[in-house]
């Protein structure tokens, strides 16, 4: 029998990229939240191009393909769409945009990368053993990721923290037809699409797994919030 975990409750993420509509600036719900950070601010894990592209064209193009899909809608719930996708559209660019804005803001310089709150480390203690093991299966599940794809640590339905893994622009609560993942409620996620890394990594994602937890601003990760959908299953 699984002893549930309560910690977990208090340390669930908060959806941070639902803004409302700006007249002038968007033509749909939802827009670009900023940057946390200057584009050169992650060196030498990751570079000023890859940042610049990376959020100017990849995480824009999905929040603009998002708007269009949703055109003359003044206000739209993220992980409703997310949980629950219409169509493929929905599907790649809302995971898409839900999915870049958990990345972008977990991390942070070097320097202010800090460590995890006594609580997270409890948790990844509890459920892993330790950080460095959690690390490991971590590093498992992003090199199994076959092509394009995201790496996530979060909550499971029966409070304890787990890892895993999903295609494309998917998320691990997404309900979808054709692939039954692992429920989960995410609250750190690594892009591996090698557009996050090829310009300084090329094929080395493994090394860009390992350099990325350099730069994991941990006192974004996590905040508690406990109206997400998974807390009502
Ligand atoms: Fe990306």
């Amino acid at each position: 029998m699984i002893t549930p975990a309560p910690v977990a409750e208090c340390i669930v993420l908060q959806d941070c990229i639902q803004v409302p509509s700006t007249p002038g600036k968007s033509n749909g719900p939802f827009l670009l939240p900023n940057l946390l950070f200057g584009y050169s601010d992650l060196e030498p894990y990751i570079d000023q191009a890859t940042m610049m592209y990376h959020y100017n064209k990849h995480f824009n193009g999905y929040m603009t393909n998002l708007n269009n899909a949703l055109k003359g809608t003044l206000s739209a719930n993220l992980t409703e769409l997310v949980l629950n996708p219409t169509d493929s559209t929905i599907r790649n660019n809302g995971g898409g945009f839900y999915n870049h804005g958990l990345f972008f803001r977990i991390m942070c310089t070097a320097s202010r990368s800090e460590t995890p709150s006594k609580l997270l480390e409890d948790a990844i203690i509890k459920s892993f053993g330790s950080m460095a093991q959690m690390k490991q299966q971590f590093a498992a599940q992003a090199s199994s990721r076959f092509g394009s794809g995201w790496v996530w640590l979060g909550v499971l339905p029966d409070g304890k923290l787990g890892i895993t893994t999903t295609a494309n622009q998917d998320t691990p609560f997404m309900k979808v037809q054709d692939i039954q993942y692992q429920l989960m409620y995410p609250f750190l996620g690594l892009d591996v699409w090698e557009h996050a890394y090829y310009l300084n990594y090329q094929n080395q994602r493994s090394s860009y797994v390992d350099a990325w937890w350099n730069i994991v601003n941990w006192s974004q990760v996590p905040k508690k919030n406990n109206s997400h959908p998974l807390h009502k299953t």
